[in-house]
């Protein structure tokens, strides 16, 4: 069992030179949310590569730690900025694609499938082409694809990037929602400080060039519902997110 996730002293230096990180450190607790923000190309995607596996350090270590000492890769699901379903596979198909390639039976697939469209209000969906959603559907059959396999793990690049700011705030809700729901780990990358604000128990600010953290908010709210964002108190803390990026971009600067 998944206890916590530990980043340690964490750097990646491409092929080229480019330190994209320098010794990020962070430990995140199993079933935590975490939202990473910082200007392009301070490291986000590369830190969420790590994370995930996709890719190795050059220093550090990515740590899973369980009860009883270390563990391999958790069971680990990813979605990024565009939706990636395949054009001629229906939703239902697509979203039990990660089913049938870990050999799940066909009547099982097709039940986790519906069941987790159901969850993300496509039930009546589940025939159609990708082509034929909106944008913020297509989002949300990426999502119910990325978590069908019941992930310990679910790693966000810019998820809800492409989506306008409405469909973007009820699809920060869904996610609020399917994480108190099926407890897993989340690290989500987004662009949106009110994203950041919203969704995270804790954002971590990251600076550029080398690549690191510099700063951490606790967002903590009485309720998180759609009124929220437009409350003072919600203000403070999204003034407290841009205050710590503007020292980011400062640094970037000078
Ligand atoms: N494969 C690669 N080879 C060389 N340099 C890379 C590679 N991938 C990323 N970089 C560099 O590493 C740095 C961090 O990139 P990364 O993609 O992690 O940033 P990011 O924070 O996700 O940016 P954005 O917000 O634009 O997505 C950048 O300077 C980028 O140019
Ligand atoms: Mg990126």
């Amino acid at each position: 069992m998944l206890q916590r996730i530990e980043l340690s002293h964490l750097g990646r230096v491409y092929e080229d030179g480019c330190v994209a990180l320098a010794g990020a450190s962070l430990e995140l607790r199993a079933g935590s949310i975490t939202v990473l923000v910082g200007p392009s190309g301070c490291g986000k995607t590369t830190l969420l590569r790590l994370i995930g596996g996709l890719d190795a350090p050059t220093s550090g270590r990515v740590l899973f730690h369980g009860a009883d000492g270390l563990l391999a890769q958790p069971r680990t699901a990813f979605a990024f900025q565009e939706p990636r379903l395949l054009p001629w596979r229906t939703v239902l198909a697509n979203v039990a694609l990660p089913l049938e390639l870990a050999g799940v039976p066909v009547v099982e697939r097709a039940e986790r499938a519906t069941a987790m469209l159901e969850r993300v209000g496509l039930v009546n969906a589940v025939r159609k082409l990708p082509g034929q959603l909106s944008g913020g559907m297509r989002m949300r059959a990426s999502i119910a694809r990325a978590l069908v396999t019941a992930p310990q793990l679910l790693l966000l690049d810019e998820p809800f990037g492409a989506v306008d700011e409405i469909a973007r705030h009820a699809l920060d809700d869904l996610l609020r929602s399917l994480w108190a729901e099926l407890g897993m780990t989340v690290v989500m990358v987004t662009h949106s400080i009110v994203e950041a604000t919203y969704v995270g128990e804790r954002v971590v600010v990251m600076a550029p060039a080398p690549g690191r953290i510099i700063a951490e908010i606790f967002p903590q709210f009485t309720e998180r519902n759609s009124a929220l964002r437009a409350t003072a108190e919600f203000a403070t803390v999204t003034a407290g997110v841009l205050r710590a990026l503007g020292e980011a971009m400062v640094e970037e600067h000078s």
